[in-house]
Order: structure tokens, then C-alpha cells, then sequence
């Protein structure tokens, strides 16, 4: 089955509640892209946002030059009926991130929670970290939430790769510089935790 295909049929037959990765509000994520971003209309791209309500809240803080991307057309469908007719202002991508054809030197920000961990193939990462380096402003900012050291090995019936700071730092290249992290344990929906780490770096 293609990555596509595994997605769409996840949206297809799941509510959000039925979804590990599913937290009501991305607190951690709205507080550090707050922090690095403050100017509403900085450029944002979430990737892999799936159904996640992190533009809502996005939205209600004004921020206005946002672009939500996924590879499961579902997913976009799924948030744009949340939204309303507040999804109007928003841009909407369906595609793999590393082949979707991006604005070069466009974003402010790049936000990916619980995506970057399922590209755990060496030329796959490659791509993704071309497509990252091509469509971030220089002196743009990363926001990334991946499983953690003691993270899960598995989610979503796919095996996913764990990453310590260290670790992110070598596979995203020199070009990127470590800003912040932390690791958060996330409360699934089915009383379980999963760590994550996330990480805020500075491109360029
Ligand atoms: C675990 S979910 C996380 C969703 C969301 N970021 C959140 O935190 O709620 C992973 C998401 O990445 C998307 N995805 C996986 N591989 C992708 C790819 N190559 N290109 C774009 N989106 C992808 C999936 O469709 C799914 O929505």
C-alpha cells in the first residue's frame, strides 16, 4: 500500500479520538511557533497536518498567511469542513511533502509534529530535508515534534524512527542550528503516554 493510500483510508474510517497522535489543542507547538513567529503575518506551512486543530487556533490568533499540507486529501477535507468558511483564508496542499511542487525561500516556519518520524528511509529523509532547505526563508524556523529517545518504534501500523536532538541535528545537515527543545509526554486518547521531542531550529 502507498503512503497515500495508507493515509487516506486512516481518515476515511477514524475519528480523531480513535487517533493516538490526537490532542485537543497543539499547546506546545501554538506556544513555541508564538514565540518564534510573533508577526501574524509570518509565512507558515504545517506539514502533515492532518485533521489537527492547530490552525483553528492559528487562525484565532490572527495569524493570516497559512498553508496546511498533507498527503491524505481526507484529512484537508476532513479540517476544511471544521473550519468552515474559515478555511477559505487558509492554503491548502494534498501531496507527499517531498514531491509537492513548494515556493522557494517562502516560509517563515515550518511546523511538523508526528510526521518526520515515519521517513525512515535514508533517501526518502534526503528528500525531505531538500524540500525543507528549498522552501525556508534563510533565517527561517523549524518546529519539530518527533518521537522521542524512548519514544514509540511503531505507530499507525507503521514503524517509525526515534530521535534524541543530537540525532535530528546530524540527519537535517549543518545548515540547520538547535534553538530549543524539550521532551513532552503526549496523553493518547487510550489513556497511554508517547514521548516526543520537539525541537525549534534556525535555518541558514
Ligand atoms: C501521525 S499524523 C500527525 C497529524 C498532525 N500533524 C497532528 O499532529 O495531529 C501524520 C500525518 O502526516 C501525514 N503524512 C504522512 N506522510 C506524509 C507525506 N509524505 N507527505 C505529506 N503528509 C504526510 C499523514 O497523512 C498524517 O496526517
Amino acid at each position: 500500500m502507498s503512503t497515500q493510500e495508507h493515509w487516506e483510508r486512516i481518515y476515511q474510517t477514524k475519528t480523531p479520538g480513535e487517533t493516538s497522535w490526537f490532542q485537543p489543542h497543539l499547546e506546545t507547538s501554538l506556544d513555541w511557533i508564538m514565540e518564534a513567529a510573533p508577526d501574524r503575518s509570518a509565512s507558515i506551512i504545517d506539514v502533515g497536518g492532518g485533521e489537527s486543530t492547530l490552525v483553528d487556533d492559528l487562525l484565532d490568533r490572527q495569524y493570516c498567511a497559512l498553508t496546511v499540507l498533507d498527503v491524505a486529501g481526507a484529512a484537508i477535507r476532513k479540517s476544511q469542513d471544521r473550519l468552515g468558511s474559515a478555511a477559505k483564508s487558509v492554503n491548502w496542499l494534498v501531496g507527499d511533502l517531498t514531491e509537492v511542487a513548494l515556493p522557494a525561500r517562502a516560509y517563515d516556519l515550518w511546523h511538523d509534529r508526528a510526521v518526520f518520524h515515519f521517513f525512515t528511509d535514508v533517501e526518502r529523509r534526503s528528500a525531505y530535508v531538500r524540500q525543507l532547505s528549498s522552501a525556508l526563508k534563510t533565517g527561517g524556523h523549524v518546529l519539530m515534534a518527533t518521537f522521542g529517545p524512548e519514544g514509540p518504534q511503531k505507530c499507525s501500523g507503521l514503524v517509525t524512527q526515534r530521535y534524541d536532538a543530537d540525532a535530528l541535528l546530524c540527519v537535517l545537515g549543518p545548515d540547520f542550528r538547535l534553538a530549543q527543545q524539550a521532551v513532552v509526554e503526549h496523553q493518547t486518547p487510550f489513556g497511554t503516554t508517547q514521548q516526543f521531542l520537539y525541537c525549534h531550529l534556525v535555518y541558514g
